[in-house]
């Protein structure tokens, strides 16, 4: 089975994606290890914070019309539906395969990291300023008594 583990290669230099794909590490690293009776909840808990690191990345995309989002999208989606599989089968027992899964889940996790979310990583390094922060800043300006 992959063993998922930080490496300076996952290290993309954008640190608001670098401390989701830490937690991420961290929480995948933990279903790895978790005995039998811990996985089914170890295994919801990477969900959960994969519905958080995955929604945040679209909403990065999506908010700075990023050129490849769609196929990035696309793939978060995939992804998430095949650990909700997961999940089910961990419920009905079948812990076996949420292994396998776990492992295949670290091996496509370095090379996502490495292709997809580093070319995110270099476009939201040179991105404008949320919207939000730009149009508070300009209701600032209007606020200003005119002379
Ligand atoms: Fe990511
Ligand atoms: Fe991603």
């Amino acid at each position: 089975m992959h063993k998922v583990e930080w490496s300076e290669a996952l290290q993309l230099d954008y640190p608001p994606m670098d401390e989701v794909h830490h937690a991420f590490v961290d929480l995948l690293a933990m279903a790895q290890a978790a005995p039998d009776d811990a996985l089914p909840t170890a295994w919801a808990e990477v969900i959960e914070h994969t519905v958080h690191h995955f929604g945040r990345e679209d909403e990065w995309m999506r908010r700075t019309r990023f050129a490849a989002a769609d196929n990035h999208i696309m793939q978060h989606k995939v992804v998430l539906n095949v650990l909700r599989e997961g999940l089910a089968l961990a419920r009905a027992g079948d812990l076996r395969s949420v292994r396998e899964m776990a492992g295949e889940l670290a091996a496509w996790f370095a090379k996502h990291t490495q292709t997809l979310d580093a070319a995110l990583a270099l476009h939201m390094r040179s991105a404008p300023a949320p919207a939000a922060s730009r149009r508070t800043h300009r209701v600032r300006e209007h606020a200003v008594p005119r002379p």
